[in-house]
């Protein structure tokens, strides 16, 4: 008897097991989160101002660099979004206005996966931190 209850015990322990590893399988893959930003960059002081003059110039540069896949509003709409496979996420989430300037501008200026780094097109940082204002007033 105690036998039997024991080895079922084992059993319903085993599903359980499978079950989260499953859950956070699919989890991972449905988010295509998972970007580390490094503290030094997640402290960062944005040295623009969002004013309607710097907003212009992010404008510029987003709809030169960024609305090809992020859409005009940051939606993650745009023409090419939808030949890509991950998402290009939604600016107009929470979770994503939670975020500081810093990680904005990090996440900008290195890329992962399919998001292009910007380091290199965008030489002058100055530029990569007007369109973290220019994000932010979408
Ligand atoms: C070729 C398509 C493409 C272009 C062009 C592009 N992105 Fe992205 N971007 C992506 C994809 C795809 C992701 C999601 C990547 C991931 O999570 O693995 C992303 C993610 C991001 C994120 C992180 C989103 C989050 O949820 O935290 C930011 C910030 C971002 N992009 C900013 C920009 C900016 C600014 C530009 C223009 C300078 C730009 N991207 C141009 C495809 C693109």
């Amino acid at each position: 008897m105690k036998t039997v209850l024991k080895s079922n015990l084992f059993r319903i322990f085993a599903i359980l097991l499978v079950n989260i590893g499953l859950m956070s399988f699919v989890a991972s893959y449905q988010q295509p989160g998972g970007w580390t930003v490094p503290d030094k960059y997640k402290n960062m002081k944005n040295p623009t101002k969002s004013d309607p003059a710097n907003l212009k110039v992010g404008k510029s540069l987003w709809d030169k660099h960024c609305v090809s896949c992020h859409g005009k509003k940051g939606l993650g709409d745009g023409t090419k979004a939808a030949t890509l496979k991950t998402h290009c996420s939604d600016f107009s989430a929470k979770t994503f206005k939670a975020q500081t300037d810093g990680e904005i501008f990090y996440k900008t200026k290195t890329g992962k996966g399919e998001m292009p780094a910007f380091e290199k097109k965008m030489a002058d940082e100055t530029d990569i931190w007007l369109l973290v204002n220019y994000i932010r007033s979408l």
